[in-house]
């Protein structure tokens, strides 16, 4: 088993690719904290990898929130004596705007889920890592962050995911010397509710991509559990695409 006896934080975990991840990361062997605003489906989550054999706690909240980035760094080293990896996964796309037609409210909540949010976590996550002799941290970025999709407006969702992986490589060169690995994960279209459910906006979306088709949401768990895994050891400081070429073709 590839996580055996790690702990693990997982936000966005109620659905899409944070859920695939949970149950994913759990078959490894992981102590898998779970974090997303949805209660419900985050016990429904917990109940069935408990059911089957793996081991999982949950809590609700908001990662714009300071406090619950710390109270799931908490609950993870309260539960499991200590914290060894975290998938920061939580993501919004906001509204498709124009930036001369987007509110700013807009704006602030996509750059405050999907990148302030990494600063909170980053912060209590890197000092309880440090605290345990290293870690794993990982963000979910987006084939968006670093190449044009010929998508107009997508101005604030560009910027938030370009902004992780300024921070990712910027917290690897800041906590490398303390066996802290951080990297950015860069999916392409995947199968969840972001990308709604019109057959029609799935096929131009296949479309981009020369392997032909979206992600499913266990595809890129698959990729996420290599980069939280000790087999990525010497892996740090990486922006790993999981995004069928899309990329190579955008850019
Ligand atoms: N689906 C795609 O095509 C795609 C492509 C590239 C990157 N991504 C990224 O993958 C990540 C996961 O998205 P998904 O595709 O699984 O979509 P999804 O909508 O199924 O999952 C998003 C998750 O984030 C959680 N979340 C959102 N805002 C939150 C907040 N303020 N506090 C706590 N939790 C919050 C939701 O509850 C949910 O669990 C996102 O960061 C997204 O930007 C998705």
């Amino acid at each position: 088993m590839q996580l055996s006896d790690k702990s693990i934080i997982i936000t966005g975990a109620s659905s899409g690719i944070g859920a695939a991840a949970a149950l994913l990361f759990a078959s490894e062997g992981a102590n898998v904290v779970l974090g997303a605003r949805r209660e419900a489906e985050l016990d429904a989550l917990v109940a069935r990898i408990r059911a089957e054999g793996g081991s999982a706690v949950s809590l609700a909240g908001d990662v714009t929130e300071d406090s619950y980035s710390k109270a799931l760094v908490d609950l993870a080293v309260d539960t499991f004596g200590r914290l060894d990896g975290a998938f920061n996964n939580a993501g919004i796309m906001g509204e498709i705007a124009s930036v001369p037609a987007m509110e700013a409210a807009n704006w602030n909540l996509v750059l405050a889920t999907n990148l302030t949010s990494a600063f909170f976590a980053a912060k209590h996550q890197i000092t309880a890592m440090a605290a345990a002799g290293g870690g794993s941290i990982l963000f979910t970025s987006s084939f968006v962050g670093h190449a044009n999709a010929g998508m107009p407006g997508m101005g604030a969702y560009a910027a938030s995911k370009a902004g992780l992986i300024g921070l990712a490589y910027a917290l690897a060169a800041e906590h490398g010397p303390e066996k802290v690995r951080v990297n950015a994960l860069l999916p392409g279209g995947t199968r969840t509710a972001m990308a709604g459910e019109d057959p029609d906006v799935h096929e131009t979306i296949a479309s981009l991509h020369p392997l032909g088709r979206m992600a499913e949401p266990e595809e890129i768990a698959q990729s996420a559990l290599f980069l939280l895994s000790d087999r990525a050891s010497f892996v740090t400081g990486s922006a790993m695409t999981a995004d069928g070429g899309v990329s190579i073709r955008l850019t």
